[in-house]
C-alpha cells in the first residue's frame, strides 16, 4: 500500500479503511489506492444547511391567466427557436431513487397498469408531442450515474429509444463523491472499494463539460437548455409556450412553478435573494414569510419549483468556474461491513454529498417564473405510496387522458 495514502487516511480519522486495505492483495490495494486518489475527500467536512442566506423578497410569476392570453404568440416564438435548432433538453436521471425503493433506474419503472408504460417512455412521449408540433428533432441529453449508466442505456436502446431518434440522444455520466456513516466514517461498497454516490443534480452542466457534451452543444449551436427531472411523468418538456415566454421576457433563465396548495406546503419557493433569483426552502422561511400576502390576496411566496428550468447556454458557460454549495443528504445507502456482509438498509443510514440544480438559478441574472397548472404538469413519482407516489401519479396521468 502506498505509505502516503494510509497516512492521509489516518489523518482523516479513517483508520478502519487502512485496516481493511491491509487485508487486500497487492493488486487490490493498488486498485483501491487509485480509487482513493481520484475521490474528493474535502466534501467530508460539509455540515447540514450551514449556508448563509441573504435577504429574501417575493418574485412574482407570469400567471396561468397571463399565459393563456399570450399563448399563441409565446408558442410561435418557442416553435421558431426549436425549428432553428436552438433548444436542447437535459434529462437528469443519475439519482438513486432511494425513496421509491425500486432496484433499477427510476426511468425503468413501469407506471402502466393494463399495459406497460415506463417512466422513460412517458417522458419521451411528452417530448415527442413537441417534436411533432415543431416538425423538428430536439437533442436530448441524458445524465446517468456510474451506478445506473449501463442499465439505463441498455434499457433505452433495447426499447428503440421509445420512438425517439437515436441520433439525437446523448448519454453522459455524472461524477461520484464518497459517502459517510453517521460517525463520519467512510463506507465500503465492496472488498477494496469505497462506497460513493452520485454528486447531486447540480453538477449536470459541469459534467456535460467534462464528458464532451458541450462540444455537441457548441457544434449544434444550441442557445437554450431545458433541464428536467426523471420523476415528473406529466411534465411538458421543451414546451414551446414556456420557451417563447422566456425568450420574449429577455431574461436569461426560466423556471416552471406551481402555486402552493396551501401556505405550509413543503416546497422550495422561487423568490429573490439579494436581488437575484433564488429558491428558499420551506424550512428556511419565517412564519411571517409563509403567511405574507399581497394586496390581491395571493401569497407573497407562492410559487414552488418543480425542477423544470430553461437556461441560456452563454450564461451557463459563465457559471462553469463557480463552485456550487454542497449539501449533505441523509439517505438509505447500501454498503458492505468490514466482515464482508452486504447491508441494504430499510431506513436512512448514511450521508451523501450533493450539489443541487436549484442553486444554479442563483447564478443567473434573472429568471422568469412561469406558472403551470399542477394538475396538468406535476405528477412526481418520489415515494412508493402516499404523497408524490406511484398511486398519485397514476391518478393524475389518468385525469390527463393517459391510458394506463
Ligand atoms: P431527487 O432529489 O428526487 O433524488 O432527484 P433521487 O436520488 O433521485 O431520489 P431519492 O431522494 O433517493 O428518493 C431529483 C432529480 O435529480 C436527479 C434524479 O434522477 C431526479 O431526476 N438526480 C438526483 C441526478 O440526476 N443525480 C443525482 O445525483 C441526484
Amino acid at each position: 500500500m502506498k505509505h502516503k495514502t494510509s497516512e492521509i487516511l489516518n489523518m482523516m480519522h479513517q483508520e478502519h479503511i487502512v485496516k481493511h486495505m491491509q487485508t487486500l492483495t497487492e493488486q487490490e490495494q493498488y486498485e483501491m489506492v487509485r480509487q482513493i486518489e481520484s475521490l474528493d475527500f474535502s466534501v467530508l467536512n460539509t455540515q447540514d444547511n450551514e449556508l448563509k442566506r441573504g435577504t429574501f423578497a417575493p418574485l412574482f410569476a407570469t400567471t396561468l391567466l397571463e399565459i393563456e392570453q399570450n399563448r399563441e404568440r409565446y408558442t410561435e416564438i418557442g416553435l421558431q427557436a426549436i425549428r432553428h435548432g436552438k433548444v436542447g433538453t437535459v434529462l437528469l436521471a443519475g439519482g438513486q431513487g432511494s425513496r421509491l425503493g425500486f432496484d433499477h433506474p427510476k426511468g425503468m419503472f413501469n407506471i402502466g397498469v393494463e399495459h406497460e408504460l415506463y417512466i422513460f417512455e412517458c417522458l419521451i412521449n411528452n417530448l415527442l408531442d413537441v417534436v411533432k408540433q415543431a416538425d423538428a428533432w430536439i437533442p436530448l441529453f441524458i445524465m446517468t450515474s456510474e451506478e445506473n449508466n449501463k442499465e439505463t442505456r441498455e434499457f433505452i436502446e433495447k426499447n428503440d429509444y421509445f420512438g425517439y431518434s437515436s441520433a439525437n440522444v446523448f448519454f453522459f455520466v455524472q461524477e461520484q463523491l464518497p459517502t459517510v456513516d453517521t460517525n463520519g466514517k467512510l463506507m465500503l461498497a465492496d472488498k477494496g472499494v469505497i462506497k460513493t454516490a452520485p454528486n447531486g443534480n447540480g453538477g449536470w452542466y459541469a459534467s456535460m463539460a467534462k464528458t464532451g457534451m458541450l462540444q455537441i452543444v457548441k457544434e449544434a449551436k444550441l442557445e437554450w437548455l431545458n433541464v428536467f427531472a426523471v420523476d415528473n411523468v406529466l411534465q411538458r418538456i421543451a414546451d414551446p409556450c414556456f420557451i417563447g415566454a422566456v425568450i420574449e421576457s429577455g431574461k436569461v433563465s426560466g423556471s416552471k412553478v406551481v402555486a402552493k396548495a396551501d401556505p405550509e406546503e413543503r416546497v422550495g419557493v422561487l423568490c429573490l435573494e439579494d436581488g437575484k433569483p433564488s429558491i428558499v426552502e420551506y424550512y428556511e422561511m419565517t412564519d411571517e414569510m409563509i403567511q405574507s400576502r399581497e394586496s390581491d390576496g395571493t401569497l407573497s411566496y407562492n410559487y414552488g419549483v418543480i425542477l423544470n428550468y430553461l437556461f441560456r447556454v452563454d450564461k451557463l458557460n459563465q457559471t462553469l468556474s463557480v463552485k456550487l454549495p454542497l449539501h449533505r443528504a441523509f439517505k438509505k445507502i447500501p454498503y458492505m461491513t468490514p466482515d464482508g456482509e452486504y447491508i441494504k438498509p430499510e431506513e436512512p443510514n448514511a450521508y451523501k454529498f450533493e450539489t443541487l440544480a436549484l442553486d444554479m438559478v442563483k447564478l443567473q441574472d434573472d429568471c422568469l417564473a412561469y406558472e403551470v397548472d399542477r394538475s396538468k404538469e406535476f405528477a412526481p413519482v418520489k415515494n412508493k405510496t402516499g404523497v408524490d407516489s406511484v398511486e398519485t401519479a397514476r391518478e393524475l396521468l389518468r385525469l390527463n387522458g393517459v391510458e394506463l
